[in-house]
């Protein structure tokens, strides 16, 4: 059952048309002729179109060519006299979908109608699931106000738009792959391929074919010829996901392509040239590995030309709220369910829980507990975040939380004067700053959200003593 466009300039034919789809509870609009037909096409959406092949005012091809301007997805089903049969074979070449000849079965003409509704709706829902993995996988909206994130939204910002190959490191969860295709969607290459490889993924010899390509009888099981990936995301990006685990003979070959942008498919002699911006990620200390040479160290450097740090979450906590608005908006589009507010407690939870598994973790925390909260409301009970950390234990809370008023009148002592404290909690969290970034005042700087000239006041005003490195 569906809308369908009945276009015939003859009122008799239309009536007949009508009265036998409408057996099938179809919705029918009728259009008199090519022009009519174009204009209905323009202001309404249908599921089906049944076209004369010859009318007054021009032909059902015409009526298509306007079906394809309109809506690509539209399935048309001719209706030719018998003399006109090349006619309807020249209108499936262009796309229809169907024809019934003219005089017509009725039920010749009711199965096809069923048939071309129901194509049309196949390929929009084909549609509708495209747009949502590209939205899914392609979504390079990075979210997050905190300096972390402001600062890699700033270096993306900044690498985009040049060739330069990027080196994204950053522990599992944080966001390497959002990045990676952020970084594609803002460069001049964001209407060429983004293709992803995991090489983690493949044994040693499948990552080389699987990168490079092979000829056929290259080797056991190399029925056909295949491009590998470097070809096929020509004047595209690659992104390599990690990258540390590539093998040594895999190692070298992706530095010759670096080398001299020439690919060679395993088995072949023939050298092709590609254009290819190589994207990189690694939850391993690459630097390291090459140092104990388990990665060349010659790739290391070619690879490392922009080398990019995603950030923990427990680094950024203050983002949760933020990033936990984004989750609840997704998950209740995605797992059809009405949308569901965080109280107050199980926000304290997560702001407490320090999240191995980063940003990976709150979004799979917080699709589970949509399922699982049964209210308007998602309780700290709806986060199985292990004990030890989550808000029912008695730790103190990290700083995030104790931003919040009542965290943090909590701490301070009743009596307190209020500038000597704060010029203590400065000293304390300046302090601190230092201590683990060895001293490296830019550093401390960028974490804190100061300028360099900022924080020199305050290392003055509270005479903190830099550390040297
Ligand atoms: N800043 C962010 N804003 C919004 N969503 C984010 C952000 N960072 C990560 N995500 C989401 O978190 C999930 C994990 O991100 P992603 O797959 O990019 O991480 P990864 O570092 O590649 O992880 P792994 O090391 O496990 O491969 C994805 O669903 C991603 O969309
Ligand atoms: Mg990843």
């Amino acid at each position: 059952m569906g809308r369908i466009l009945v276009v015939d300039d003859e009122p008799s034919m239309r009536r007949i048309l009508v009265s036998n789809l409408r057996q099938e509870q179809h919705e029918l609009v009728e259009a008199n002729g090519v022009g009519d037909a174009r204009r209905l096409l323009a202001e309404c959406r249908f599921d089906a179109v049944i076209t004369d092949q010859k009318m007054g005012d021009g032909e059902g091809l015409e009526v298509l060519a306007a079906v394809h301007d309109n809506d690509p997805a539209l399935s048309v089903v001719f209706l030719t006299a018998f003399a006109t049969i090349e006619l309807a074979v020249e209108s499936m070449r262009r796309g229809a979908f169907d024809f019934v000849t003219k005089p017509f079965v009725t039920e010749a003409l009711l199965a096809s109608a069923a048939r071309a509704v129901e194509h049309t709706l196949l390929l929009r829902e084909n549609e509708r699931l495209r747009d949502t993995v590209l939205r899914l996988e392609g979504s390079s909206e990075i979210t997050g106000r905190s300096a972390a994130i402001r600062r890699l939204r700033e270096q993306i910002a900044r690498v985009a738009p040049t060739n330069a190959t990027v080196l994204i490191a950053g522990e599992t969860g944080t966001g390497k792959e959002l990045v990676a295709r952020a970084i594609h969607h803002s460069s001049p290459r964001s209407s060429k391929p983004f293709v992803a490889v995991n090489c983690a993924a493949f044994t040693e010899t499948l990552l080389e074919s699987e990168l490079f390509g092979h000829e056929r009888g290259a080797f056991t099981g190399a029925s056909h010829a295949r491009e590998g990936l470097f070809e096929a995301a020509h004047e595209g990006s690659l992104f390599l996901d990690e990258a540390g685990e590539m093998s040594m003979a895999a190692q070298a070959k992706l530095l010759r392509v670096l080398t001299d942008g020439l690919v060679l498919r395993i088995g072949s002699t023939k050298p092709r040239q590609v254009d290819v911006r190589l994207i990189v990620a690694t939850h391993r200390d690459l630097r390291q590995r090459a140092q104990e040479g388990l990665f060349r160290e010659d790739l290391y450097y070619r690879l490392a030309v922009v080398p990019l740090s995603v950030p923990a979450l427990r680094e950024h906590l203050e983002d949760i709220p933020e990033l936990c608005t984004l989750f609840l908006s997704q998950a209740a589009r995605d797992l059809k369910v009405s949308p569901r507010k965080i109280s107050a407690d199980a926000m304290r939870a997560l702001m407490n829980y320090d999240f191995p598994g980063n940003i990976r973790e709150l979004r799979n925390l917080i699709e589970r507990a949509c399922i699982l909260s049964t209210g308007e409301e998602i309780t700290a009970e709806n986060f199985p975040v292990p004990a030890s950390v989550s808000a029912s234990s008695d730790a103190v809370p990290r700083t995030p939380t104790a931003l919040n008023p009542d965290h943090l009148a909590e701490l301070i002592p009743e009596t307190s004067d209020l500038r000597e404290f704060l010029a203590a909690v400065e000293t304390a969290i300046i302090q601190r700053s230092l201590k683990m970034t060895g001293g490296a005042q830019a550093e401390v700087a960028r974490r804190l959200g100061l300028s360099r000239s900022h924080l020199s006041y305050k290392l003055a005003k509270h005479r903190i003593k830099s550390v040297t490195r």
